[in-house]
C-alpha cells in the first residue's frame, strides 16, 4: 500500500511515498527579496539566484549608511560582511519581513545578535570553510615578524642590498623549538596548533573551556593565561569578539610577555587595547606583532603602528584566498536557501 503525506509549508510540497521523497517548490519561494551588501563571488550569486529576487551591491566596497538603509528596505534576507553594522536601525530599515541575515564570515560581531534575537530573526556564518585559510596565514604572520622577512624584502627592492651576506643583516628570532601560546581554542586555534608542530613548537593554549580530548590529539598543554603570555615565544589570538574578550590583551597583560616575544593577531582587533600594544612596541616591552585586525579599520598610513619595524601589518586578509572566499559564498548563500526550503544545514548563530 502506498502512504502518501502531504505537508505544505510557505515554499513547498512535500509528497512522502515509500520509495522516497518528491519535492514540488512552489511558486512562492522565488519572490523572497534577497539584499547582498558587497559583491561576493560565485557560486554565492547564481545560487542565491535560482531561488529568489536578488539585489546585490555591484561593488566590493562597504556601502555609505543611507545606500544601505535604503537598499534593504523589505527584504526577507541579508548577506552582510564585516563592516556593515548590521544594527536596530539596519533591521528596523528592513522591516518586518526581514527573516534571516546570513554572514559572508565567520566572526558576527557586525551583527547585533541581541535585537535579531529580540525580532526572531536568524543570524548565520560561515564556519569550516575558512579555518585553513586563516591558519596559513597566522603562520605568514608568525615567520614575516619573527624573520623580518618583509623589512628584508623592502631593503632588497630599494636597493640598500650593498654589501652582499653580512654576519649581521637581518637577524630575527628562531620559530622552530620556539613555544607557541594560543589564545582560544576554536577551530582556527586548533589548525593553527596542528602546524607548529611541523616546526618543532612546543604548544600551550589558554581558552574558556578546557579541552582535554583535543590535548592529547594536538599535543598541547592547557596553561592559565597569564602563564601562557609568561612563557610563549609567540602569542597568537584565536577568540570571537565579546564582552568577555574585548580588551582581553592590555597593559597588564603585554607586560607578562617575554621581551623577545611576538605577538599575532588573526581574529579581531579589539581584542587587544591598541593604545596598550603602540605604548609597549614603542618602548621595546615585547619584541614585535603581527596583526591582520585592529581596533577600527582600515588603520590611516598615520598610525603609529606603522611606524614600527618590528610590526608586520595586513590588512584584515585571513581568510583571502580565491578558493575559500567562493566557499564562503556558497555558504552564505546556502543559509538562506536551506532556511527558506527548510532542508539542509543553516548555520545558525541565535
Ligand atoms: C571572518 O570570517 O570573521 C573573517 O574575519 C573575515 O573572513
Amino acid at each position: 500500500m502506498m502512504r502518501r503525506n502531504i505537508s505544505i509549508s510557505n515554499f513547498h510540497i512535500v509528497l512522502i511515498t515509500q520509495t522516497g521523497v518528491i519535492y514540488y517548490f512552489m511558486e512562492t519561494f522565488s519572490k523572497n527579496k534577497v539584499y547582498v551588501t558587497r559583491k561576493i563571488p560565485e557560486p554565492g550569486p547564481s545560487i542565491l539566484k535560482k531561488y529568489f529576487q536578488v539585489n546585490m551591491n555591484p561593488e566590493a566596497d562597504i556601502l555609505d549608511r543611507d545606500t544601505l538603509l535604503e537598499n534593504v528596505k523589505n527584504v526577507d534576507a541579508l548577506i552582510c560582511m564585516l563592516g556593515d553594522n548590521v544594527d536596530s536601525n539596519v533591521m528596523d530599515a528592513a522591516g518586518p519581513n526581514l527573516k534571516i541575515i546570513s554572514c559572508y564570515s565567520v566572526g558576527y560581531d557586525h551583527v547585533d545578535i541581541y535585537e535579531a534575537t529580540k525580532r526572531k530573526i536568524i543570524v548565520t556564518n560561515t564556519p569550516n570553510v575558512l579555518a585553513n585559510t586563516t591558519a596559513d596565514l597566522t603562520f605568514s604572520l608568525i615567520l614575516s615578524a619573527a624573520r623580518n622577512i618583509v623589512n628584508a624584502d623592502r631593503h632588497v627592492r630599494i636597493g640598500n642590498w650593498e654589501s652582499g651576506w653580512s654576519p649581521d643583516l637581518f637577524l630575527g628570532y628562531d620559530v622552530n623549538g620556539s613555544t607557541l601560546g594560543i589564545i582560544g581554542l576554536g577551530e582556527i586555534g586548533m589548525l593553527v596548533a596542528k602546524r607548529a608542530r611541523g616546526f618543532d613548537m612546543q604548544v600551550i593554549y589558554y581558552s574558556k573551556t578546557r579541552k582535554r580530548q583535543m590535548e592529547s590529539e594536538l599535543d598541547i598543554t592547557f596553561v592559565p593565561l597569564e602563564e601562557l603570555l609568561r612563557r610563549s615565544d609567540f602569542v597568537s589570538i584565536h577568540v570571537l569578539l565579546n564582552k568577555d574578550s574585548f580588551h582581553m590583551i592590555d597593559e597588564s597583560k603585554i607586560k607578562l610577555m617575554k621581551k623577545t616575544a611576538f605577538i599575532i593577531n588573526t581574529s579581531r582587533g579589539q581584542v587587544i587595547n591598541e593604545q596598550h600594544l603602540i605604548n609597549a612596541l614603542r618602548n621595546k616591552v615585547i619584541a614585535g606583532a603581527g596583526l591582520d585586525v585592529y581596533e577600527s579599520e582600515p588603520i590611516s598610513s598615520s598610525n603609529p603602528l606603522t611606524q614600527f619595524a618590528q610590526t608586520v601589518l595586513l590588512p584584515h586578509i585571513g581568510s583571502a584566498t580565491f578558493k575559500t572566499r567562493s566557499k564562503m559564498a556558497e555558504v552564505a548563500a546556502n543559509n538562506i536557501v536551506n532556511f527558506f526550503n527548510g532542508r539542509g544545514i543553516v548555520h545558525k548563530i541565535n
